[in-house]
């Protein structure tokens, strides 16, 4: 069965009559606003932080747009990719009636967000070499199946998903299929959004919190049609990203030169680190990355994980998550914190007692 967008959305969304802001009911240029109860008199910071920013955001979404090759109508922005999660179960599953597959060990928001919103959870493992298990995946889902998480470059074992089982799944499945590119600046990898056209069903998540150096602005994007991003659109709330976050936004991305440099700097780095840890002893395997951190399996992960800490280096202990028994998950620090945390990890071999 072809994707159905109108047969896939929530009824209760399709009839949803969305909130309409002041902002949105008045789009022209005014010199006295009296529409939206804000502050007449100022703010106590810059003048114009008493008025309710653009809730489509749409200057930041024209540089993105310029940027990422994809016209305005196919982006939504939201308070960081994890904003976008939520509004996705919210549109497309049934609280109670329908599913969603996850493949861990993959990123936690998925399941945290289909159990807020009362969605049960199909989980098909990844092989053991971190791909897709496609005939799994095709025996789990059933009729009530409505959306496919997928994250690539995954977190937190850091390799792509390979292209043409992505292909598979999109082109067979008729519910959603989310593509979380989180990552994808630091691989090899081509992102699918040169692929939006072919795929009615895809969504794609990226976010500036991570190549992008803006975690704290929590700004996340979801490229999709324009019927995916208007249902998006109409759940979210009026004005989900602050005017200070939306003018910083728009500062940053005039640095994609500098973005790049780091990027670059990042990658070069994540090698360096990886040779580097592979010379201890402690160190059993480091896991190929496209992303920013390294999967790092060790001896004794848990007793490595309680050192660093004490010494001040606080990674992510992921042994207790399936097919990462032993696993320590380590982010790129600086050219500085990477010969740190290996001088400590050489230091713990030699002293800590067993
Ligand atoms: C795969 C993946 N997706 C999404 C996110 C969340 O990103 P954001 O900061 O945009 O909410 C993360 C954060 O670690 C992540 O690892």
């Amino acid at each position: 069965m072809p994707f159905d967008l109108e047969a896939t959305t929530r009824p209760n969304i399709r009839k949803l009559i969305p909130y309409s802001s002041a902002r949105e009911e008045f789009k022209g240029s005014a010199s006295i606003y009296l529409d939206a109860n804000e502050n007449s008199l100022g703010s106590p910071l810059t003048k114009w932080y008493n008025r309710y920013p653009d809730p489509l955001q749409m200057a930041v979404k024209e540089k993105i747009s310029a940027i990422k090759a994809i016209p305005v109508q196919n982006i939504f922005l939201g308070n960081g990719s994890d904003e976008a999660i939520d509004i996705l179960f919210r549109a497309f599953c049934e609280p109670g009636m329908d599913n969603v597959i996850v493949c861990p060990p993959t990123y936690g928001m998925y399941e945290v967000s289909a159990n807020i919103n009362n969605v049960a959870v199909k989980k098909v493992s990844l092989r053991p070499d971190f791909q897709l298990d496609l005939e799994a995946l095709e025996e789990a889902i059933d009729l009530n199946t409505r959306i496919i998480w997928l994250c690539s470059p995954n977190n937190p074992t850091g390799n792509s998903l390979h292209r043409p089982d992505i292909e598979m799944i999109l082109n067979n499945f008729d519910g959603i299929v989310v593509i979380d590119e989180a990552y994808i600046n630091f691989s090899r990898q081509r992102s699918f959004i040169p692929e939006l056209n072919e795929y009615p069903n895809l969504v794609i998540l990226q976010t500036l919190s991570k190549a992008w150096g803006l975690a704290a602005l929590r700004i996340g994007m979801a490229f999709a049609s324009e019927g995916i991003i208007g249902i998006m659109n109409r759940i979210k709330p009026p004005y989900n990203i602050s005017q200070a976050a939306q003018e910083l936004a728009l500062q940053a991305l005039d640095h994609v030169d500098e973005v790049n440099d780091m990027i670059r700097i990042l990658v070069e780095e994540r090698g360096k680190l990886s040779t580097a840890l592979l010379q201890l002893p402690v160190v059993l395997k480091i896991y190929p990355s496209d992303a920013n951190f390294l999967l790092v399996k060790t001896r004794e992960a848990s007793r490595l994980y309680n050192y660093l800490a004490e010494n001040g280096t606080v990674v992510r202990n992921r042994s207790n998550v399936t097919l990462c028994e032993d696993c320590l998950r380590i982010t790129v620090g600086t050219p500085a914190e990477n010969i740190t945390l290996v001088k400590q990890l050489e230091e713990f071999a030699r002293t800590a007692p067993r």
